[in-house]
């Protein structure tokens, strides 16, 4: 195997760490674009330049980055879709409670968040607040990287039959913040990033672990890291647009926010966002809507998010004969019901990506009688039309606090992508 890319396991644990919301994924991935020489555009002014260079834009949590040597390049567009978001807990607009002699914190899930993993975690607070800047609205990125809160568990003494406590998403999720009592919480935040609290008027504040990404396992072939699913994905996707020569397309990484809750958003996979993107890279070359049409039909996207491994305590909850490997190599994802988007068309040109990289492809679908998760493939198929092929790397514990992955399909999973966006 011979697997030629720039990303790694260390690489994709830096990258979680610096980004504990969508918006900090952005931020993450705009900064590496910036260093490679792309430039941002704005929704709200003309694309003269779009057609042909390297350009990025920015939708709240949402990134779309593509690369286009030329602008003969626009005749059709490879792509890799992502979401930014992951499940976890979230601050209300009351915050501030007290209960028991403690300061606490309302929060409530977001998304699929398998709550019994949020206990007994060290916890920082993340997201962005929009403030009145004289008159005008304007926002600041919100990392408190320290840990400021904790939902503990309940001792096992008090539990009614010691087997177990089923956590009620509206009673049991508020973390403590101190003792005795504090002042409200988002005087604390805008304190944090330096805004008068008297100016806050809105804010997307969210929960994440403190502990580092690590790598681990005996012989440190594993990556425990909060947000694999999606920031799995994020990363090698990047580190692919990085890493591909273009040849005759343009190449693309566009990355969504609210995958957890159903992409129903004005940057959501279902959103015009990339569809308009797409469109207006078109008009850049002076092409007409024809022209887009026949671009859209001529190009491909590949869907990526997080695969499950075949788990060693549950391995009867996997369907048998497709159990996936950790450090197996890419994953694609293939649902009858089109929970992936994934077709016979798509599985070739993915299977070919993966032959190019010279990395191993394993074949995953779910169990007929356990509901099967989904991604953005399917929505981002219907809102634009392109073929999309639906793929991922494996990983265990989804939707925990704290997931697990294997460092080698870190790399191979990213070489994967690259070759896909080049061929
Ligand atoms: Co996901």
């Amino acid at each position: 195997m011979t697997v030629t890319t720039s990303a790694s396991a260390a690489g994709l644990a830096e990258f979680i760490d610096a980004s504990p919301s969508p918006f900090h994924v952005c931020a993450t991935v705009a900064a590496e674009l910036d260093g490679a020489g792309y430039t941002r555009l704005s929704e709200t002014e003309a694309w003269a330049g779009a057609a042909a260079g390297r350009h990025y834009v920015v939708r709240g949590g949402s990134i779309i980055a593509w690369n286009a040597e030329s602008s003969s390049d626009a005749s059709r567009f490879r792509i890799v879709g992502g979401h930014t978001d992951s499940p976890n807990l979230r601050v209300k607009q009351h915050p501030d409670r007290s209960s028991a002699g403690l300061a606490t914190v309302a929060l409530e899930p977001y998304g699929g968040a398998w709550l019994n993993s949020w206990l007994d975690r060290d916890l920082g607070l993340s997201g962005r607040l929009a403030y009145d800047d004289a008159g005008t609205v304007a926002f600041k990125l919100v990392r408190i990287n320290e840990p400021i809160l904790r939902v503990p568990q309940l001792a096992i003494h008090l539990s009614e039959d010691r087997k177990g406590v089923t956590l009620n998403p509206q009673r049991h999720v508020d973390a403590i913040r101190g003792v005795g009592d504090a002042d409200p919480l988002l005087d604390y935040v805008a304190d944090h990033v330096g805004i008068n609290p008297t100016a806050v008027l809105g804010w997307e504040l969210m929960t994440h672990d403190v502990a580092p990404s690590q790598i681990i396992g005996a012989a440190g072939d594993l990556l425990s890291a909060p947000r694999l699913d999606n920031q799995g994905t994020c990363y090698a996707g990047l580190r692919a647009l990085l890493d591909a020569e273009p040849s005759g397309a343009v190449t693309m990484l566009a990355l969504f926010d609210h995958e957890e809750v159903g992409s129903g958003s004005e940057r959501g996979a279902s959103s015009d966002f990339l569809v308009t993107v797409c469109e207006r890279i078109l008009a850049a070359t002076g092409g007409n809507r024809d022209d887009f049409l026949r671009t859209m039909a001529a190009s491909i996207c590949v869907s990526g998010d997080m695969a499950h491994a075949t788990h060693p305590n549950y391995s009867d909850r996997h369907e048998p004969s497709h159990h996936i490997a950790v450090n197996g190599g890419p994953v694609l994802k293939v649902n009858q019901n089109l929970r992936y988007a994934s077709d016979a068309i798509g599985e070739a040109e993915f299977a070919l990506a993966c032959r190019d990289a010279e990395v191993p492809l394993q074949r995953y679908i779910h169990r007929a009688d356990l509901p099967c998760g989904s991604t953005i493939g399917p929505l981002t198929a219907t809102r634009t039309g392109l073929l999309t092929v639906d793929v991922g790397a494996p990983q265990l514990a989804m939707h925990s606090a704290r997931e697990l992955m294997g460092t080698d399909d870190v790399p191979m999973y990213s070489a994967a992508l690259a070759a896909f966006l080049r061929r």
